[in-house]
């Protein structure tokens, strides 16, 4: 999948985000090494907080059917990256993430351009 490729479904896919508060939808495509793709939006909830974003649904949807962190290459997002998904990619190590600025341009990054010096679990 190309990048245009992925963040057109995530552009579509945004359409069935459930985002009745800040109406503010938002999609995302993790596209795994094997050719798997997986979708996700944000949902959100009346007790704010609760709220989970798209890169999250995106790679839960990935956990669930078995998928592990070096599984995912690449992931497209129609929005910048929140801080905390941004730990999220950080951990499922995707070799690419490309998203929408907010100019519109496509921009492509990794995971630790995003999030320089992470946080990691001591060991
Ligand atoms: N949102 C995402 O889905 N991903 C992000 O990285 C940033 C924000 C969602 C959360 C909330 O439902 C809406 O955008 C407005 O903040």
């Amino acid at each position: 999948m190309t990048v245009e490729e992925l963040l057109g479904r995530a552009e579509a896919v945004a359409l069935n985000a459930y985002a009745p508060y800040s109406r503010y939808r938002v999609g995302a495509v993790a596209l795994a090494r094997d050719g798997r793709v997986f979708d996700g939006v944000n949902v959100e909830n009346a007790a704010y907080p609760l709220g989970v974003c798209a890169e999250k649904t995106a790679i839960v949807q990935a956990v669930v059917a078995g998928y592990r962190p070096g599984d995912l290459e690449a992931i497209g997002i129609t929005a910048s990256p929140c801080g905390g998904c941004r730990q999220w990619l950080h951990e499922f190590r995707f070799d690419t993430v490309c998203y929408r600025g907010d100019d519109g341009e496509i921009r492509e990054a990794t995971p630790a351009e995003l999030l320089p010096d992470t946080w990691n679990l001591p060991e």
